[in-house]
Formats: C-alpha cells, sequence, structure tokens
C-alpha cells in the first residue's frame, strides 16, 4: 500500500496523536494524517495537530441536533478525506454505527487494558488497580458494531501492576506502551499485514 491516509479521532490531550506524528515525522511510519477530528474543542490535541500543520475539525455536541447528528457529520468528514484507516486515539465516546459500517475493518481503536478485562469504561487502569489485578497493559483492537471494545485484538502488551500503584501510575506506565503499541499497529495495517479471521486476527511475517 502506498502512504496511508489517516484520520484520527481524538478527545482530549493527545498524546497518542503525538506518538503518530512523531513516527511519521521520523520516517519511522509511512502515513500522513489527513485529519483530525475532536468531539471538544480546545484540547491539547487540537492544539498538537495545529502545531504540525495537521487539519482538524471539532464536532461539539451541542453545535447538533443530537448525538447521532453529530456523528453523521463526523463520517462524512472522515468520508470526505478518503481515508485508509481511522484510528481511535483517547476518543472518549462511543460512536454511530453507522460511522463503524463506513469503515468497517478500516478503524482501531487504543484501550488502556488487556481486553477483555475492563473493556467499556473511561477508568480502565484505576479499574485494573482497584479490582487489585497483578498484569494490565493496553491493546489495539479493530472498532466494530457491538459491545464497546469487542472488536478483532491486532496487538497487546503486558505491564506490571506493583502494590503502591494508584490509577495514576500505572496509567502512566501503560501510557508509554501506548504509544509505541499504537504507531506499531498503524505500521503493520499500512504494510497488510494484518488478517483478520472472525474474531481473531493473524500478524503476517514481513516480506
Ligand atoms: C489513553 O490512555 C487511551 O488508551 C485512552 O485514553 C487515553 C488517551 O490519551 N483511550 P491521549 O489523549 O492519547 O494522551
Amino acid at each position: 500500500m502506498s502512504r496511508l491516509r489517516l484520520g484520527v479521532m481524538v478527545s482530549g490531550r493527545g498524546s497518542n496523536l503525538q506518538a503518530i506524528i512523531d513516527q511519521i515525522e521520523s520516517g519511522r511510519l509511512d502515513a500522513e494524517i489527513a485529519v483530525v477530528v475532536s468531539n471538544r474543542a480546545n484540547v491539547a490535541a487540537l492544539e498538537r495537530a495545529k502545531r504540525h500543520g495537521v487539519p482538524t475539525a471539532v464536532f461539539e455536541r451541542a453545535e447538533f441536533a443530537s448525538r447521532h447528528e453529530r456523528d453523521m457529520a463526523m463520517t462524512r468528514c472522515l468520508r470526505e478525506a478518503r481515508l485508509d484507516l481511522v484510528v481511535m486515539a483517547g476518543y472518549d465516546q462511543l460512536v454511530a454505527d453507522e460511522l463503524l459500517n463506513e469503515f468497517a475493518g478500516r478503524i482501531i481503536n487504543i484501550h488502556p487494558s488487556l481486553l477483555p478485562a475492563f473493556a467499556g469504561g473511561l477508568h480502565a487502569q484505576a479499574d485494573a488497580v482497584e479490582y487489585g489485578v497483578k498484569i494490565s497493559g493496553c491493546t489495539v483492537h479493530f472498532v466494530t458494531v457491538g459491545p464497546a471494545d469487542g472488536g478483532p485484538i491486532i496487538l497487546q502488551k503486558a505491564v506490571p501492576v506493583y502494590d503502591d500503584d494508584t490509577g495514576d501510575t500505572l496509567s502512566a506506565r501503560i501510557l508509554e506502551e501506548e504509544h509505541r503499541l499504537l504507531p506499531e499497529a498503524i505500521r503493520l495495517f499500512g504494510q497488510g499485514r494484518i488478517v483478520v479471521n472472525g474474531r481473531k486476527t493473524t500478524i503476517k511475517p514481513a516480506n
């Protein structure tokens, strides 16, 4: 595949977006970000995009009659950007089935737990500490219609949980791995190496 055209969906800090930008700018990821879409205005992720000359679009719920209308507008924006892959990088809401169907097999998400543990919530790291697990981590998966964080898993990375961890300390440890795992999944997608077979994926060896 030639240079991948990415759309990145964000909601906040944008450190995963930054990891993608950094890998593109350093030549380690053969991709360009055609658009960054956010469901929130004035977030750091948008500043990061602008600083690197990446086009942005904001779709705040208040500007639309319903959340569904908002998601439809977002879908049109992503469609018009002629993307190869949509990357949810810290996007904090569920999206309409129409958006997921439009990009079926071409939309991925990073989640800060070892799925299927701690799926669905926005506090997976604190939940893991609270539950008392000894190992957590992060997962990149395809986003599919159905239960949140339930699509086929592409890559996972385990991270230890220490006795004195808080949600914040575990989040920081997991985040370091997220910043490697998400660009790696994008790279594998771009190289056409992710094969999906039902719930399972396999990674083809590099040529
Ligand atoms: C990350 O931990 C991601 O896994 C989760 O939300 C956080 C977003 O961080 N979904 P950032 O906005 O990429 O810095």
